[in-house]
């Protein structure tokens, strides 16, 4: 399973590339905005710095919502770095573009999706990713987690290519269960991710080992 980062803050994609363990970031309008990017030209130098920094994909989501203009941001966007992937909402244009985007060479990622008939479709068009949001459907009352499995089955049962990219990560129990549940990728903030690595008892152990080495001398 691929470990993305979902933040477009650099400090942090900095310190989960540390780890080693990294294997691609995606950023959202949200998350852009969130660390004061404004303009185009910022944006785009945005994206750059990202790709400069971690070697793995690099989602950049169009802002347009119809086909057109979907299009011709993703172009932009995708001649920015050869890792850049083209994040287009799951809309009716969408859909369109993200068929085109594929005709042409250009990898997507399918984003906003909350069903499975919406993760059909984003297959059919040949979507690179296919992004459900867990987290968004947990807090609505309904499960993520089994969103991922069906639609992890789906695309077993029919030889679709797309990688199930697994977004709106809370917590670390949800990344563990996405890997059991059949996701490609998860993306996650910093946070879930470094809750991935605390365990009272291992820092219970620590302490005594290192108590216990001060004996050896
Ligand atoms: C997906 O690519 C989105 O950027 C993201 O995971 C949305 O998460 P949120 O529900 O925490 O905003």
């Amino acid at each position: 399973m691929k470990f993305f980062i979902d933040t477009a803050n650099l400090d942090h994609i900095r310190e989960a590339h540390a780890l080693g363990i990294l294997d691609g970031v995606t950023t959202n309008p949200s998350l852009m905005a969130k660390e004061g990017i404004k303009g185009t030209e910022a944006i785009n130098n945005h994206y750059k710095t990202i790709c400069e920094i971690v070697d793995g994909d690099i989602s950049a989501e169009v802002l347009g919502t119809d086909f057109n203009t979907i299009v011709e941001e993703g172009k932009v966007l995708a001649a920015l770095h050869p890792n850049i992937v083209v994040k287009v909402p799951m809309i009716k244009d969408g859909v369109k573009a993200i068929k085109w985007f594929t005709d042409n060479g250009i990898k997507t990622n399918c984003t906003l999706v909350f069903s499975a008939g919406q993760a059909i479709l984003a297959a059919k068009a040949g979507a690179t990713y296919v992004s459900p949001f867990i987290g968004r459907i947990d807090d609505s009352g309904w499960d993520g987690m089994q969103l991922i499995s069906q639609i992890a089955n789906i695309y077993t049962l029919q030889g679709f290519e797309t990688q199930i990219l697994a977004a709106s990560i809370r917590n670390a129990n949800h990344i563990i269960q996405c890997a059991e549940a059949g996701a490609d990728v998860i993306t996650s903030p910093l946070e879930p991710i470094l809750g991935l690595l605390k365990h009272p008892l291992t820092d219970l152990g620590l302490e005594k080992f290192l108590e216990d080495a001060k004996k050896m001398g």
